[in-house]
């Protein structure tokens, strides 16, 4: 098997992460995170999972010709291989293969349960049909594609003696990727590391040409220790996603791995394609785009990450500061910003800074780039390019507009009844307006909201900061809502997608805008979803893939 120095980074962000409640990203959030996974030297991207729709499939599609493909003129670009996900049979596979075959290099990840348990209770398959199954689809997905990977859904809980046996047939089937999940992230790392050091030494067939991979699960806070030691064990491809979000408590977070073989480079001797400034960046952009606001106190990319606030500490970092710091804040991107624009920066500098940034905009698009830019320089400052990327988010990467914040006045204070009035741009392009009243100022905007867009959702998190320091700041707003289905009786598929979680972000130099832009963009995802029917990914079994 491939036992070089290089670790292959294989980000699911896109589909394992992106199937966590209330991360669901639009397919154009879904590019975006793609072409910025691509700049940072991601080697795989798993771009989702394609037979949970047509619109699943159709972005997989979209990122394998855009991303997956050299930009036209150009023969030199590193792209990077991209996958999509399928469950064992053949209408799962041919749709992972339709999604991707327009890439440069395209994979199939093909997956089937490997424990007792699954087997049992979720397959209702027995060892000797799993084996079979595998085989023949593997071999199926090989006819179609050179690049197939294979995983034994929860390896983490299987009998080792079993795996190989599952693994050897995989191999004499064609598979050139052995992913081995911890589904349920059940074990420990010396358990993890025996497993994937058993599986190297045993499976038959294992050879120079196969990838082992490790893909862990967050349940007992031990994804990124049960990842390294299965690299230390022989992996050569990590399966992680940006702030390690996913399933239940999460995946291995991409930066967390990469750091860790960075910043202890003599420990492991080995190697990324990771371009680690960029990660704070994208961190932020996925975050932005789910909705999911990162713990201040998350490893690499949360927002005390860097800080030091202890007088002891304080005092130990100015006179050196590797005291207390062991990776230096600019190695992962943050507080690099220094370049700021202005009021009389002109169209070209913005060009030339979010061109710098990745974001190449076309001739309309930066009409309106600059006419935000220039609003927002009237009332703050200096901008910088975390101003600048909420901009860019706010502006371009929001859902589809369903409905749309034309007007918003809210008056409140000690003296009176809190209250909003808002108008808004609706479906029909009629315009609304109502006013209500409510305990505060953001209270009384989305009861306003509320009244107009008539969408019955609980409102699960809400979640206000500024950007930057200083009281002229952007205030950005993320919130998560969940859909309920008001007064309805309705079947149990349709109230799982009635209750489906949707985030929203919203950023503006007035916090009460901000905070009615993320609520109108959450409940956009969430009006689009149901009146269009979008599918929770769940496996054959009703079961939310790990
Ligand atoms: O956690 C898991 O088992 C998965 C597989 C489908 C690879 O996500
Ligand atoms: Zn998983």
């Amino acid at each position: 098997m491939t036992k070089s120095n290089y670790v292959k980074i294989f980000d699911t962000t896109l589909r394992d992460g992106e199937q966590s409640p209330g991360a669901t990203m639009t397919s154009a959030e879904k590019l975006e995170v793609a072409r910025s996974l691509a700049r940072m030297g991601v080697d795989i991207i798993e771009a989702g999972f394609p037979a949970a729709s047509p619109d699943d499939l159709e972005a997989v599609r979209r990122i394998a010709a855009e991303v997956g493909c050299q930009p036209p003129g150009r023969n030199d670009a590193r792209v990077p291989i991209i996958t999509g996900l399928a469950r064992a049979n053949k209408s799962d596979i041919d749709k992972a293969w339709e999604a991707v075959r327009e890439a440069e290099k395209p994979r199939i990840h093909t997956f089937l349960a490997t424990s007792p348990i699954h087997m049992k209770h979720k397959l209702k398959m027995d060892p000797e049909e799993v084996i079979q199954r595998v085989s023949e689809m593997v071999a199926y997905a090989r006819s179609l594609c050179a690049d197939v990977e294979f995983s034994p859904e929860d390896a983490g809980r299987s009998d080792p003696e079993f795996l190989y046996v599952v693994l050897g047939e995989a191999i004499k089937a064609g598979a050139t990727t052995l992913n081995i999940p911890d589904t349920v992230g059940y074990t420990t790392p010396d358990e993890f590391y025996n497993l994937i050091d058993g599986i190297i030494k045993n499976t038959p067939g294992m050879h120079d040409g196969i990838t082992v991979s490790v893909h862990c699960h967050d349940d007992l806070g031990l994804a990124t220790a049960n990842t390294l030691a299965g690299i230390r064990a022989g992996a050569r491809q990590a399966e992680v996603t940006i702030n390690g979000i996913g399933e239940r408590a999460g995946n291995t977070s991409l930066e967390e791995v990469v750091m860790t073989l960075k910043t202890r480079h003599p420990v492991f001797n080995l190697e990324t394609g990771i371009d680690t400034t960029q990660i704070a960046r994208v961190s932020k952009q996925v975050s932005n785009y789910t909705g999911m606001v990162v713990q201040p106190n998350k490893a690499i990319v949360g927002a005390n990450a860097f800080a030091h606030e202890a007088g002891i500490h304080q005092d130990g970092m100015l006179k050196h500061n590797l005291t207390y710091e062991i990776m230096r804040p600019e190695d992962v991107g943050v507080n690099q910003t220094k370049l700021v624009l202005g009021k009389h920066s002109g169209r070209h500098a913005l060009r030339s800074r979010l061109a710098e940034m990745g974001h190449s905009l076309d001739e309309s698009e930066l009409d309106k780039a600059f006419a935000r830019f220039k609003e927002l320089a009237d009332r703050k400052k200096v901008i910088t390019d975390a101003d600048l990327e909420a901009l860019i988010a706010d502006e371009f990467y929001r859902p589809r507009d369903v409905y749309y914040l034309e007007g918003l006045q809210v008056s409140c204070g000690t003296l009176g009844m809190p209250t909003a009035t808002v108008r808004l741009r609706g479906p029909d392009r009629a315009e609304h307006v109502h006013a209500s009243m409510g305990t505060g100022p953001v209270d009384a905007t989305y009861k306003a909201i509320d009244a107009i867009v008539n969408t019955p959702c609980k409102l699960l998190e809400f979640n206000i900061h500024a950007i930057t320091e200083g009281i002229d700041a952007l205030g950005e707003v993320t919130v998560r809502i969940q859909g309920t289905n008001g007064h309805h009786t309705m079947d149990a598929q349709k109230e799982v997608e009635f209750s489906r979680v949707y985030g929203g972000h919203g950023a503006d130099t007035d916090i009460i805008v901000a905070s009615a832009k993320a609520y109108i963009n959450a409940l956009n995802k969430l009006i689009i979803a149901q009146t269009e029917g979008l599918q929770p990914a769940t496996n054959d079994f009703g079961v939310m893939l790990g």
